[in-house]
This record gives C-alpha cells, sequence and structure tokens, in this order.
C-alpha cells in the first residue's frame, strides 16, 4: 500500500479532556503557525503529531495510549515522524513514557508546551528523545489571528488548582493555583475582540477562586464587561465553595456576562462530600443554587457528578439522585469513580464493584434525561437569542446555536442569505430532546 508523503511543516493535534487542553492545544498550535507550521487535522500527512492527554480517568489515559499505539506502525515507516505527548498524562509519567513507548519522541507536561515547536524540531533534526516536564513558567499569552473559530474563544485566566479534592489529580499535574494579571486578560480579551470575536469564555479549574491582588472575579468580570463589541462572557468552572453572593450580582448586573453557571456538586451525600474533601455539605451546595436562581433570572446551570466513590451506599447515592433532581440542571457530567495514583482517594479502598457504578451512572443519566426533557418542555413557545455556531452536522438545512444559558438549539435554515457562524438571531422553541431546543427563526441580527 501507497502511503500519502509527510509534510515536516503541518502539525497534526488530537486533544482528549476538558476545556483547559483544547485551549492549551489552540496555544501550542498557534507557536507551531508562528514558525510556519499549519495545522491539519490529516494525521497521515503531517511531520508532528501530537497527542494531547487528560489523567483525570484512566479511561482517558487509555485511550490517548491507543491513540499513541496507531502510530507505531508509521513511525517505523518514516523516521522523520515526530511523535509528541503532551499534557496531564505526559505531565504524570514524564520519562517513563519514553522507556516504554520506543517510538515516541517527545514528553511535554503542562508547563513546556508553548516550547514544543523547538522540542520537535531537535526530535527531528538530531534525533532526540525528549522530556519537558519542568516547571518552567508558561506564557499563555497569545497572538489574536492564532485561533480556530474567529467568532469565539477561550481565554485561561488561572492555572492549577489548590482545591486537592482527594479524588482529583489535577493539583498534581497542573501545580498550584496561579491567577493571571487582569490586564494581561483584558488585553488579550480586547485583542480577540477587535479581531471579530463576540463570545470569550474565561477558563480556569476554579474561576470562582480567582484573585490577583484587589481584583477577584467579579471584578474581572466587571472590567471585561466594559470592552466594547463583547457579546457575551462567561467562565468555567466554579467550586460551589467560592460562589459568592457578589459573583452572583455581577453575574445578573453586567449585560454581556451569561446568565450560565457550571458548578459542579459530585456528590449529595454529607459523608462522600466530606471524604471527598470538597467542603461544603449538600445543604450548602442547594443554598448556593438557590441563591444562584433567585439572583439571577433565567440562569442555567450545569453540574458534574461522580458516582461509586470509596464506601458510596445505597442511601449515599439516593441522596445524589434526589439532588440531581432538585438541582433542575440544564446539563450534568456524570463520571463513575476512577481511582488516579498518588491522591488521597486512591488510599481508600475502590470498593465499589464496577458493576455497580455502571448501574449508578445509568440510573443517574436517566434521571438527568427525565429531568432535562421536562425543563426543555417548559421552554418550548419562548424566543431566545442564539450565537449561530454553524450548519447542523447531522443536517445541513439546519443551523445550530447557542443561547445565553449555554443549551443548544437547532432551526431551519431561513429564506435568504443564511445567518454565518458568529451571528446573532432571536428563535422561538417550538419542540425539544433532552439535550437539544428546536426552534424556528424569529429574526436575524
Ligand atoms: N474519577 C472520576 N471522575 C473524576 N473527576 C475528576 N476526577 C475524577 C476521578 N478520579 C470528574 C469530576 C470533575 C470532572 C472534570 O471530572 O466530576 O468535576
Ligand atoms: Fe483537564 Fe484535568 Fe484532564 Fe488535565 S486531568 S486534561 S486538567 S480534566
Amino acid at each position: 500500500m501507497a502511503h500519502p508523503e509527510r509534510d515536516p511543516n503541518k502539525v497534526c493535534f488530537l486533544t482528549f479532556g476538558c476545556q483547559m487542553n483544547r485551549l492549551d492545544s489552540e496555544l501550542a498550535a498557534g507557536r507551531f503557525e508562528e514558525q510556519g507550521i499549519a495545522t491539519t487535522p490529516d494525521a497521515d500527512r503531517a511531520g508532528t503529531i501530537v497527542i494531547n492527554t487528560c489523567s483525570v480517568r484512566k479511561h482517558a489515559e487509555d485511550r490517548a495510549l491507543s491513540n499513541l499505539g496507531r502510530f507505531k506502525a508509521a513511525k517505523r515507516r518514516d523516521p522523520h515522524l515526530v511523535l509528541v505527548l503532551m499534557g496531564c498524562m505526559a505531565q504524570r509519567e514524564g520519562d517513563r513514557l519514553l522507556a516504554r513507548y520506543p517510538y515516541l519522541d517527545v514528553v511535554c507536561g503542562t508547563r513546556r508546551f508553548t516550547d514544543l515547536p523547538r522540542l520537535a524540531e531537535r526530535a527531528r533534526s538530531a534525533g532526540e528523545r525528549i522530556v519537558a516536564t519542568d516547571d518552567e513558567h508558561v506564557t499563555i499569552d497569545r497572538k489574536p489571528g492564532l485561533r480556530p473559530e474567529p467568532f469565539r474563544s477561550f481565554v485561561s485566566i488561572m492555572r492549577g488548582c489548590d482545591s486537592f479534592c482527594s479524588y482529583c489529580i489535577v493539583p498534581y499535574v497542573r501545580g498550584r493555583q496561579v491567577s493571571r494579571h487582569p490586564d494581561k486578560v483584558e488585553r488579550e480579551v480586547r485583542g480577540l475582540v477587535d479581531d471579530g470575536c463576540v463570545e470569550v469564555t474565561l477558563l480556569g479549574q476554579n474561576v470562582a477562586a480567582y484573585r490577583h491582588d484587589e481584583t477577584d472575579l467579579a471584578g474581572l468580570l466587571e472590567r471585561l464587561d466594559r470592552v466594547p463589541g463583547l457579546r457575551r462572557l462567561r467562565f468555567i468552572t466554579s467550586h460551589p465553595a467560592d460562589v459568592s453572593d457578589r459573583l452572583l450580582r455581577a453575574v445578573e448586573r453586567l449585560p454581556s456576562v451569561c446568565e450560565h453557571l457550571h458548578m459542579p456538586a459530585q456528590s449529595g451525600a454529607d459523608r462522600i462530600l466530606s471524604a471527598m474533601n470538597r467542603g461544603y455539605t449538600a445543604e450548602f451546595y442547594r443554598e448556593r443554587l438557590g441563591a444562584a436562581r433567585e439572583s439571577i433570572p433565567g440562569v442555567e446551570i450545569a453540574s458534574d457528578f461522580i458516582v461509586g466513590f470509596p464506601g458510596e451506599t445505597d442511601a449515599d447515592f439516593a441522596a445524589t439522585t434526589e439532588l440531581l433532581r432538585d438541582g433542575g440542571f440544564n446539563q450534568c457530567f456524570i463520571f463513575k469513580y476512577s481511582p488516579r495514583p498518588g491522591t488521597r482517594a486512591a488510599e481508600m479502598a475502590d470498593d465499589v464493584p464496577d458493576a455497580v457504578k455502571k448501574e449508578r451512572n445509568q440510573a443517574l443519566l436517566d434521571a438527568q434525561d427525565e429531568a432535562a426533557r421536562a425543563q426543555n418542555r417548559a421552554k418550548e413557545g419562548r424566543e431566545f437569542e442564539l450565537l449561530v455556531e454553524g450548519p447542523s452536522k447531522r443536517d445541513p438545512d439546519r443551523l445550530t446555536g447557542r443561547t445565553r444559558g449555554n443549551d443548544i438549539a437547532v432551526f431551519p435554515r431561513p429564506e435568504g442569505p443564511p445567518p454565518q457562524p458568529g451571528e446573532f438571531v432571536t428563535v422561538r422553541i417550538t419542540d425539544s430532546t433532552p439535550l437539544t431546543l428546536i426552534a424556528e427563526h424569529v429574526r436575524s441580527g
């Protein structure tokens, strides 16, 4: 079989994990572009392949490694191919990865990815095998033009995490919490908006804990809200214990800030929350939910839950299900507990059998399906502003977009010139599924 030539001036990114990883891939891709190396989705032609890995669950690591395995034969055929593993797993495993995978060239941790073009070039020209997982300060400033979507963008406002939830690998692979200077954040946002961006999502493991000198997240939102031309501002993710009344008031008061919170509950059982080191009770979480709904009319709240944490009983799980049912979440991300070496929870017995984890996972998904169905039904007949994302993948005659609350809506392409990605339309909801609002176009602009 003939194989296409690989182009040393092309790089292909395969990205796993959270939005933070997506942003890191974008930033690294920008650095390659500065060197004249363009990104391509075609792994068969790229001279460099970068797999950006996640460590949050074992499953995510297994997927990254099986992707790496896909390129073993390609590397044998073409020794000039540079294979890079970056991100959380690279940080966690370091040089063990080079030892285990002889065809891997570069292991690049969570703080060295802006250096990737240079590391990849060293691997290609000198045949070096490199591990870069040290704690060098990462510069995450970007050139606004180097981003995949012209109309919206992520902006990192902090890195690392100090919460030390007992199950979580993040503080170990992403390091201590550091908030970025608000002037730098504002400069980046202004640059993006000048370049045509209308929506910015501020990113951090726990953005609600953002603080730089006197500026907290509410203060930062207030500054960014004044940037002319920025229509939508979001921020994810928020630890419930850090969601202050001041923050809720800022979301309500500032016109560009979307009525949307991602505030993971993780569990509804106090015993489990305490073993998770979450620092709040189910009652506290419910109180914050109530405060958010009271302060911010129409707010949509998303949550994460972990099932099968060590010691989780049927009664604990019932409390979680109840919290999910009462929560009125528009989106829930549900995960089976996965022990991560080095975390405190990994020292506890992983005593919930996998079959039970699976069952609880499915039961929560079903409960969320039912709740979301009812909530979406209640939106039928109402009008929403959508930021258009483009044609629907399933049906090119329909367009998709997102509401300010971060619901996905689809609507038939209206007569005349179709609304373009990045434009705003008003739609009326006519029907719905648990995951999608079905709408009709009311007006553009
Ligand atoms: N096992 C399962 N889920 C986890 N999460 C984080 N660590 C683990 C783990 N060890 C989930 C949490 C978090 C989301 C990003 O991933 O719900 O909010
Ligand atoms: Fe993101 Fe955490 Fe996964 Fe790293 S381990 S990619 S920070 S979710």
